[in-house]
């Protein structure tokens, strides 16, 4: 979602619904509006599911009064679905205090339970709501916002921008940030807040930039930063370099770059808030007695595309963990060929969108045959989900370049979590070998994000191989499914012929593609405890080399056999075994993204393809 506040003497209605305009390009299902102002006694506000539109009409039929600070919200769901009573603001304090929240608060149920036990009634199922009754209740108490916002900030887990309005102060909007973005825009008698720069540029191009763990008090001729214990902080003023054109996609190239940009957060955000009280993991949506889960004795994954690929990968972690067998079934084949599925089958639906169809088709199949279908879905308030047995929501946000990366990201993060939930439902892990894997996940964003910030190497490359009419990639283990998943990227957005082959395939065929100069990307596996994977992909890429092959390697921090037979080497962190394919593809989505707009061609939209198939 999407956050904007502002404070002014003007017009802060206007003000608000344009930044959120200017914000469309993040994404939602949902937008809502809160003012206040010096002749209102409460909170004025509109929400409404859907698009901005849809907000812009609610208003013309009901029109909000004057005011004087207004704070604006676009959400994607995340704790609870995309309508009217869950969009964003969410009021409390007898309707006078509202507050709008972009992330993911972790602890919610436990406080949730905190404010139940206090008498508080929730009108929605959100976190945010929670936020803001804390809120209110700690206004209540000190009769300050800001101290109160700092009071409750300092008590959420997870990650959070925060902004708030009180009726008492007609003039003030108070935010909070904590491991999600808020910059503040600087006006003439004006101040903003936003989620980033492109919602106010067009009236200001200065700003401020808020640090980690800081509340920021605004009013139209004040900016007020302080810690969450309400000590005096310091921002890093900076003045916007960009104009409003390149604003709609937040200062990057496309959707996709910016969606790249977003992966090490999507692998957080879809960490964050899965275990209960006691530290057991949980999915979000259980419909199923889970003795019926215990029992399952087969796996099979439904999904198409590079939700498919995330599939190969869930398949070695899942039988690595839990010693169930698992299959990996495009879905559209899955149905026609009357599968062997009954109670005791577990189907996986993996799906960005949560609507294509041919996965809902094969979910469909698999229910009525008896088998208990798990959803891996993205976008809230999808069939899919709503016809699944159980859900495991991937926390991605809005995916909105057509070609899927950092919904690829968190369905195979998604998948590991669902591999080590059935460990732990039937006890094939101890709790401290789960711990200790979910601690290797929690490292992965940090490590993501020093993949792409290597990504200079990676771009030039691409620039320079712009006119090759074919490439090839080779993985094995894990690293297969990435060669699968970069050759598509390389199909979708640069139109060549891409192929991904498993390593040890080559030398039964496709070693007769192999020329001078083909190009060649090689995922090697971990070198970790140097098993023999690791020494075989060495001699698979000395064969390619010795027959012409243009040798494109990603590598481990630290592998130094592969240098003698690499022309070029791409590094990445090192990472356990199973889980080095979410740091392994993403070279490989950055170089088909390079290739393709060194191509000149449109990378958000390729030709032929769409976002999500809704037909079979
Ligand atoms: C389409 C998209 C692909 C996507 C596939 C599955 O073909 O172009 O990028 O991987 O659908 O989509 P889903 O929404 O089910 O993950």
């Amino acid at each position: 979602g999407a956050t904007a506040g502002v404070t002014a003497s003007s017009t802060p209605l206007d003000v608000t619904m344009e930044g959120l305009s200017r914000l469309e390009y993040r994404g939602y299902d949902s937008a809502g509006v809160a003012l206040v102002g010096p002749s209102l006694d409460r909170v004025a506000s509109a929400k409404k599911a859907g698009k901005l539109a849809n907000l812009v009409e609610e208003i013309g039929l009901h029109p909000l009064p004057d005011a004087t600070a207004a704070i604006g919200h676009t959400r994607w769901a995340t704790h609870g679905g995309p309508t009217d009573a869950n969009a964003h603001p969410h009021l409390a304090d007898g309707d006078r205090l509202a507050v709008i929240h972009n992330g993911i608060v972790e602890n919610f149920a436990v406080l949730r339970d905190e404010l139940l036990a206090d008498g508080v009634v929730f009108r929605s199922e959100t976190d945010t709501e929670v936020a803001a009754q804390l809120i209110a209740k700690a206004y209540r108490e000190t009769g300050d916002l800001t101290a109160a916002m700092g009071a409750v900030a300092g008590r959420l887990h997870g990650t959070f921008t925060l902004l708030a309005v009180h009726a008492d102060l007609p003039d003030t909007v108070v935010g909070a940030r904590h491991d999600s973005p808020l910059v503040v825009g600087l006006g003439e008698g004006e101040n903003f807040l936003a989620s980033d720069v492109a919602a106010f540029v067009s009236r200001t191009r200065e700003a401020l930039e808020l640090g980690q763990d800081q509340i920021v008090t605004i009013t139209p001729t004040s900016v007020a930063v302080t810690d969450f214990d309400g000590n005096p902080g310091e921002a890093r003023r900076f003045t916007v370099t960009w104009d409003v054109a390149a604003a709609e996609k937040g200062g990057f190239r496309s959707f996709m770059d910016k969606e790249i940009h977003d992966q090490p957060q999507a692998v957080a955000d879809t960490l964050l808030g899965r275990t209960n009280a006691s530290g057991a993991l949980v999915l979000d949506d259980v419909r199923v007695d889970e003795t019926l889960l215990r029992a399952v004795n087969k796996i099979i994954v439904v999904a198409c595309g590079t939700a498919a690929y995330s599939g190969h990968v869930a398949k070695y972690a899942i039988e690595r963990w839990c010693r169930i067998e698992v299959e990996v079934e495009l879905a559209h084949e899955f149905r026609y060929r009357d599968p062997i599925v009954d109670e005791k089958t577990l189907v996986v639906a993996v799906t960005q969108s949560g609507e294509t169809m041919d996965t809902l088709m094969a979910m469909r199949h698999a229910r009525e045959q008896g088998a208990l279908v798990i959803s891996i879905v993205n976008t809230h308030g999808s069939t899919i989900p709503r016809e699944s047995d159980a859900v495991l929501y991937t926390h991605a946000g809005p995916e909105i370049a057509v070609a899927s990366t950092k919904a690829f990201l968190a369905q195979v993060t998604a998948a590991y979590l669902l591999g080590l939930y059935l460990a732990q439902l039937r006890g094939c892990m101890r709790p401290d070998e789960i711990a200790a894997v979910l601690a290797e996940l929690r490292d992965m964003p940090q490590k993501i994000h020093t993949v792409i910030e290597r990504g200079e190497h990676v771009r030039a490359t691409a620039e320079s191989m712009r006119d090759a009419s074919s490439v090839l990639f080779l993985g094995r283990h894990v690293g297969f499914p990435v060669a699968l998943e970069g050759a598509l990227k390389l199909k979708e957005l640069a139109y060549i012929h891409a192929e991904g082959f498993a390593a040890g395939e080559l030398k039964h065929g496709p070693i007769a593609l192999i020329d001078e100069g083909q190009p060649v990307f090689v995922v090697v596996p971990s070198p970790r405890g140097r098993d023999s994977l690791h020494s075989k992909m060495i001699s698979t890429i000395q064969e390619i080399r010795a027959r012409g092959a243009r040798t494109l390697v990603i590598a481990e921090d630290g592998d130094d056999e592969v240098h003698a037979y690499a022309d070029e080497v791409f590094w990445i962190p090192q990472a356990p075994k199973l889980l080095q394919p979410l740091l392994a593809v993403v070279p490989l989505q950055m170089f088909a993204m390079a290739l393709a707009a060194a191509k000149g061609l449109d990378v958000d939209q390729p030709r032929n393809l769409a976002k999500s198939v809704t037909v079979e």
